[in-house]
């Protein structure tokens, strides 16, 4: 299979997927979803692959979001058909993987990026990493599923804090609420990836499977959360303050919200 937009490693049972738009640091545009399904789907169908790394290229960013670009200009319908298809095609897809997914967060993971890497079975950073989901600086809501997966990783309280500043939180803050499990210097990432990787390798992947099943299972109530999501994220779209929100991004200035529908 060939890719643009990333690089898929095999060293014998492992895979390593590394998102590779370092210049607009990673930021996921439809082009990169898509492929990431593939390389997903092609790597779960493979027996021999027993664990899968994601991670992204540069030393700046895991990824920076979702691609601004792409979206400013759509409108509620479009931004629906954006998060239910983007959560179909990826974020639900890599949660339900029978073969265990590893993110290994080497630096920003923002917005959609953030929601990857909550889409991933357990997530490991770097200590320069930062991590946050500030779409309602531009006048938007996480839309990937973060308004669930958040929550349920660090509580319901520190989420809201999270999404309602769209601040970043550092590597030490999201090891400390659970939203990371390891810490690691940036050098080390890749290689203590590998330890864990090695370590998970050595079981069942039968068991796996079915433990990832059972751990899922008990998160699959919230179906209407993520419906609800999918709907405001879209009726985002059809407010003065998305169109603001985006092109100020995009103008590289400060935006300014009037709060209006
Ligand atoms: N979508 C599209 N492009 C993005 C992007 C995104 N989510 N995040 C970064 N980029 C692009 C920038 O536009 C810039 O492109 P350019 O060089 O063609 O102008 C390039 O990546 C480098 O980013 P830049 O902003 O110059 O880097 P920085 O170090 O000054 O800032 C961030 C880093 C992460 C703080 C900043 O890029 C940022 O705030 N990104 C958006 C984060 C966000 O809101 N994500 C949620 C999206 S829903």
């Amino acid at each position: 299979m060939k890719f643009e937009n990333i690089l898929v490693e095999i060293d014998e049972s492992l895979a390593i997927i590394t998102i590779n738009r370092p210049k607009k640091l990673n930021a996921l545009n439809r082009g990169t979803i898509s492929e990431l399904h593939d390389a997903f789907e092609m790597l779960e169908e493979d027996p021999d692959i027993r664990i899968i790394l994601l991670t992204g290229s540069g030393d700046k960013a895991f990824v920076a979001g979702a691609d601004i670009s792409e979206f400013a200009h759509f409108n509620v319908s479009q931004g629906k058909k954006l998060a239910a298809e983007g959560q179909k095609l990826l974020f639900d897809f890599v949660d339900n993987l029978s073969t265990p997914v590893i993110a290994l967060i080497n630096g920003f993971a923002l917005g959609g990026g953030l929601e990857l890497a909550m889409s991933c079975h357990f997530r490991i950073a770097s200590e320069d990493a930062k991590m946050g989901l500030p779409e309602v600086s531009l006048g938007v809501i996480p839309g990937y599923g973060g308004t669930q997966r958040l929550p349920q990783l660090v509580g319901k309280g520190k989420a809201m804090e999270m999404i309602m500043t769209g601040g970043m939180i550092v590597a030490g803050d999201a090891h400390a609420s659970g939203l990371v499990n390891h810490v690691v210097e940036k050098d080390d990432l890749m290689a203590f990836g590998r330890k864990i990787a090695g370590r998970i390798a050595n079981n069942s992947p039968v068991a796996i499977s079915y433990a990832i099943k059972a751990v899922n299972a008990g998160f699959k109530n919230n179906k209407k959360g993520y419906a609800t999501e999918i709907e405001s994220f879209g009726a985002c779209f059809g407010t003065e303050d998305f169109k603001e929100g985006t092109t100020a991004f995009l103008e590289k200035r400060k935006a300014k919200f009037t709060g209006t529908l």
